[in-house]
């Protein structure tokens, strides 16, 4: 029985220590993934200072790419007192996972808006690499790479007009166990996720297609997953985002059961999506078209 145990506690031991060298080793191969430079030749922008286009901008940031999910309702970043209480998405604070701090993206103290080039802009948006050159933590760049020139000029010459808001926050960071889930997790370093040099689509012909709905529909993907067959909601892992192809709940509804689920939250079986988690609260800014458009796609993809 002692030799038993003692054989017992040799390998219990060595286990331990072999478990314990690898979370040593993938600390350190998540900590050079977060330390990685990345040098990016930006093709350039052209950023309009008309209205119709400032407005194009803020359509598409508060419709489509929902950059008030994160960043907040005037996107001066998340209140860290409201988000002790009620989780916020892209929000943590946490000395063991790491601190994810949407920034402040006005001209406000502690906010970007000024700071800014319209190639920081672009760095950032459609990079996911921020002004010193490494990986943006979670900022969903993967798809908002997509967003064509025209979307992009005029959403950054929107973020130049919005008013300056007061909010210093922390600056973002992961701590050990956020380094060593970004050894598999690619979302967490949106940069490490994004071809740099891929020759960019052409713009999409804005209609009521399934060719701009599945553009419209790069948004959705940030939670729902990249065939939109359901994942986890980027910042609030434990939130399922589900399937939303046909072969989900959307595969039993019309049309306009899908779009009433859009503007209301409400489905067709009679539940209030949360909006903390999907944001119908800022889909339903979406134009007819734009939403007919969306529907078309989810028709056109294979059920999941
Ligand atoms: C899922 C959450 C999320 C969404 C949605 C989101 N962001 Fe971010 N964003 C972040 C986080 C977190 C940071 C800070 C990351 C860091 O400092 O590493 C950030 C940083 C930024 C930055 C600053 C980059 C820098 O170098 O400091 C810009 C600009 C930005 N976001 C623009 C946008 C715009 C525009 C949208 C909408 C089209 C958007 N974001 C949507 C989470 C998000
Ligand atoms: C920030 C994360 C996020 C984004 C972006 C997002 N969703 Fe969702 N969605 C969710 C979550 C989470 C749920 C489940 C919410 C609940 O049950 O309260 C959900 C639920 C849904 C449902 C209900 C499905 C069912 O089974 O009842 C539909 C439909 C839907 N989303 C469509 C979309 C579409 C279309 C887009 C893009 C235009 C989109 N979502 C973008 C997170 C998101």
């Amino acid at each position: 029985m002692r030799r038993f145990l003692k054989w017992f506690g040799i390998i219990a031991g060595g286990l331990l220590g072999v478990f314990l060298v690898l979370l040593v080793v993938l600390f350190f191969v998540g900590s050079q993934k977060v330390n990685r430079t990345y040098d990016v030749q930006l093709a350039p922008v052209a950023v309009p200072t008309d209205a119709a286009s400032i407005a194009r901008g803020k359509h598409y940031a508060e419709a489509v790419g929902v950059c008030q999910v994160c960043h907040g309702q005037d996107l001066a970043g998340p209140v860290v007192a409201e988000c002790k209480d009620v989780p916020c998405t892209g929000f943590s604070d946490d000395p063991v996972f790491g601190k994810l701090m949407p920034t402040n993206l006005t001209s406000g103290r502690g906010g970007i808006g000024g700071v800014f080039t319209d190639d920081d802009y672009v760095r950032a948006i459609r990079h996911g690499i921020s002004r010193d050159n490494k990986s943006l933590l979670i900022m969903p760049s993967e798809q908002y790479n997509k967003i064509s020139d025209e979307d992009l000029g005029a959403m950054i010459a929107y973020l130049k007009t919005i008013d300056p808001v007061d909010n210093e926050l922390d600056e973002s960071n992961l701590g050990p166990l956020g380094r060593i889930i970004a050894v598999i997790a690619g979302g967490l370093l949106p940069a490490s996720q994004i071809d740099h040099s891929a020759a960019r689509a052409p713009s999409p012909v804005v209609g009521v297609s399934a060719e701009y709905g599945g553009y419209l529909a790069e948004a959705c993907t940030i939670c729902h997953g990249d065939q939109l067959t359901g994942s986890k909601v980027p910042g609030n892992e434990r939130v399922d985002a589900p399937n939303i192809t046909l072969g989900g709940a959307p595969g039993d509804w019309t049309k306009s059961q899908f779009v009433t689920t859009l503007r209301s939250g409400m489905t067709p079986r009679g539940d209030l999506l949360d909006p903390r988690f999907m944001p119908w609260n800022r889909f339903n800014q979406m134009t007819d078209d734009e939403l007919d458009a969306i529907w078309l796609y989810l028709q056109s993809l294979p059920a999941g």
